[in-house]
């Protein structure tokens, strides 16, 4: 059976609708001297988007289908994943509850209160703050228990909705690709994309390598290195490719760059605010400065440096998080000017 038979078998909420768009970004490509595309997945049709609609529109049929009332979740206080989540509890009519925490300790207002952290209110998700999300799964699981208590029915989506149901999202957009790729003629290179819960990365890896296996999968991380990322996305392929009852391809490889996320989870980067600089000034795209500034960053300096082989395009995988880009306004004000001020000024007229 094909892998878009056996994804099809799946109980999924047609929440993403049509394909999203793949665009050759024709400034960049001038100003880089190859060409580079972007699949836009930022454009995802709810509350500002992003690639977290198309996991939950399998893990959101799980939770109706069991009878949930209450969709759980956790993340940082700028979590892109619970802002769509909480979104879509409020469209499903169901309740959200969230665990944030603060992944760089900071005291900025902007972070603690506007972006996504705001959007949360306005959605009427209730969220705890917890010192640490190390134990992520237990923490959820008490939460799920202490609202059972109550009488209510949760159902606990992971960290990033990545799990191997989650990450069918990504296979069934690995395979849109495939079929966009090969409508518009092209063979790319390398697909590129942020790394972080890993859900994004191991889908979108497993339909790549029944769907377009030339192509590589570059993870740029976010928040590990390279060895501690590398066992997180090949368990997810293992998982997905279980859970679809399909073959992990011998030989692959899961490909993952680590230069681009210090100092750490969570906190902005010169490359990365530079990448966000970049696709603005150039494209009109906005990026983010936790995981698609960085990926972008990645994506920039690897083909400054030859890291892509051949001479095909490229294609960069945009997961979303511009609203972030309001919690960091500082971070971004700040070093976006001392930038700036390296610029010699053009006059106005
Ligand atoms: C904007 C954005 N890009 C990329 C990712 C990473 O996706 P994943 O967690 O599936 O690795 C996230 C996850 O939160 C995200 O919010």
């Amino acid at each position: 059976m094909k892998i878009s038979d056996r994804l099809a078998s799946f109980s999924r909420l047609d929440l993403v609708g049509a394909v999203t768009p793949l665009q050759k970004l024709d400034r960049l490509s001038g100003m880089v001297g190859r060409d580079i595309y972007i699949k836009r997945d930022d454009t995802t049709p709810l509350a500002f988007g992003g690639n977290k609609l198309r996991k939950l529109e399998f893990l959101a049929a799980d939770a109706l289908r069991q009878g949930a009332d209450t969709l759980v979740t956790a993340g940082a206080i700028q979590s892109n994943h619970v802002r769509q989540t909480a979104a879509l509890a409020a469209r499903l009519g169901l309740r959200c509850r969230a665990l944030l925490e603060n992944p760089t300790g900071t005291a900025d207002g902007d972070y603690l209160h506007s972006g996504n952290r705001l959007l949360l209110d306005l959605f009427d998700a209730q969220a705890e703050l917890v010192t640490s999300l190390d134990n992520a799964e237990a923490q959820l699981q008490a939460l799920a228990e202490r609202l059972r208590g109550e009488g209510r029915k949760p159902y606990v989506i992971p960290i990033g909705g990545s799990n191997p149901l989650g990450a069918l999202g990504y296979v069934r957009a690995g395979l849109e690709l495939a079929q966009q790729a090969k409508a518009m003629g092209l063979a790319f290179s390398a697909v590129v994309l942020a790394s972080g819960s890993a859900g994004t990365h191991g889908g979108l890896a497993v339909a790549l390598a029944h769907a377009m296996p030339e192509t590589p999968v570059v993870g740029v991380t976010v928040s590990r290195s390279v060895a501690a990322q590398t066992p997180k996305v090949a368990g997810l392929i293992e998982g997905t490719a279980a859970l679809l009852d399909v073959e992990v391809p011998a030989g692959l490889q899961v490909e993952l760059w680590d230069e681009y996320f210090a100092p750490r989870y969570g906190e902005p980067n010169q490359a990365g605010l530079e990448a966000i600089r970049i696709l603005a000034g150039t494209e009109g795209v906005l990026l983010d400065p936790v995981y698609t500034g960085k990926a972008m960053a990645g994506l920039l300096d690897g083909v400054a440096r030859g890291q892509f082989a051949g001479d095909g395009p490229v294609l960069f995988l945009h997961t979303g998080g511009a609203p972030a880009l309001f919690a960091y306004r500082n971070a971004i004000d700040v070093r976006i000017r001392t930038a700036a001020t390296m610029i010699p000024a053009t006059p106005a007229f």
